[in-house]
């Protein structure tokens, strides 16, 4: 399975060559199913049909989607709700209640959605050829992308302050000798205590998001004009800096008449060889009432 992320500035064209892209590659054969991590979702718009949360069969290869972040937020709430008050089961000095209530206002919540989706289509959808992300404008997609490495770096942390917990429970527990059966002990072993089973199962699902990050094509769209022109940077600075590989960039919307901007711009992203980099210009189509995905350019050639 290969995943490919579109990603830019709002406007720009991500979600229309997107949509074309995995048009273009079921057409080719290739099994492939689209899911748009945007919370202004418009899969449906531009395929023209009804999407619901659930994937939905486009055509015999291609399958859409666009994904309940709503629901992931209460259901990420909900989960952490239930993991502290299980841990904390013991103690009634914390009131968690007033914590609970502004969760749902904290920070992060949207990206934690959106990676939680990710990882779970990531892990379940083995059966594509194809999974195709359309995601939100720039700062919060990158945001999404850096969440595994950060995850991961965190859960590490608490990882070893947990060891060092376990070790003073060992060390109290041989200084006190084993209680009666009916006493309270407090597990000092691992692969005993519940925290530490669930810190290692997060850390591992995170770790293998970061993989799939790393191996998953990433492309930039942008248009030939300076007013994507910084957005662009950031993201191609930020991928640099969460060391996840650019694979393509699309100079969206191109006319001739813009050919100088075009340069200048493509110049100011990539500097004047752009390497390895699939860098193409993708011209400015009519519009259609219907069928936005129906693009005449090939968008999938540098992701066969
Ligand atoms: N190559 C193109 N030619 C003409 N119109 C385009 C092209 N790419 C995108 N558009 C139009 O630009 C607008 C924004 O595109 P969209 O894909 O929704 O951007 P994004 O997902 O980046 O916000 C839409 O009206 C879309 O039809
Ligand atoms: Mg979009």
């Amino acid at each position: 399975m290969r995943t490919i992320f579109f990603t830019g500035k709002g406007g720009v064209g991500k979600s229309t060559l997107a949509a074309s892209c995995a048009w273009q590659l079921s057409e080719q054969g290739f099994k492939v199913l689209i899911v748009s991590l945007d919370p202004a979702h418009n899969v449906a718009d531009i395929f023209g049909t009804p999407v619901g949360h659930a994937k939905k069969k486009f055509t015999r290869n291609l399958y859409l989607q666009e994904a309940d972040l709503e629901k992931a937020a209460a259901a990420y709430i909900e989960q952490n709700i239930d993991i502290l008050t299980e841990v904390y089961s013991y103690t009634r000095t914390f009131n968690f209640d007033m914590y609970f209530k502004v969760l749902r206002y904290s920070p992060g919540v949207e990206e934690y959605a959106s990676l939680t989706i990710m990882e779970q289509i990531l892990r379940r959808e083995t059966s594509f050829d194809y999974v195709v992300f359309d995601t939100p404008p720039t700062g919060l997609t990158l945001r999404i992308l850096a969440l595994p490495n950060i995850s991961v770096t965190w859960v590490d942390r608490l990882r070893r302050i947990r060891r060092q917990i376990l070790e003073k429970r060992y060390t109290i527990h041989n200084i006190t000798g084993k209680y009666s059966e009916e006493g309270f002990r407090l597990p000092y072993e691992e692969k005993d205590d519940s925290v530490m089973r669930k810190l290692n199962e997060i850390w591992q699902r995170y770790v293998n998001v970061y993989q799939s990050l790393k191996s998953a094509d990433i492309a930039v769209v942008f248009n030939p004009d300076y007013l994507s022109l910084r957005e662009s940077q950031r993201i191609i600075t930020g991928l640099k800096d969460l060391q996840l590989p650019l694979r393509a960039a699309f100079d969206n919307k191109y006319e001739d008449r813009l050919s100088s901007s075009a340069d200048e711009v493509e110049k100011e992203l990539f500097g004047r060889n752009s390497g390895e980099l699939y860098l193409t210009r993708v011209p400015l189509q009519e519009a259609r009432r219907n069928g936005a995905y129906r693009m005449q350019f090939d968008v999938t050639e540098a992701f066969r």
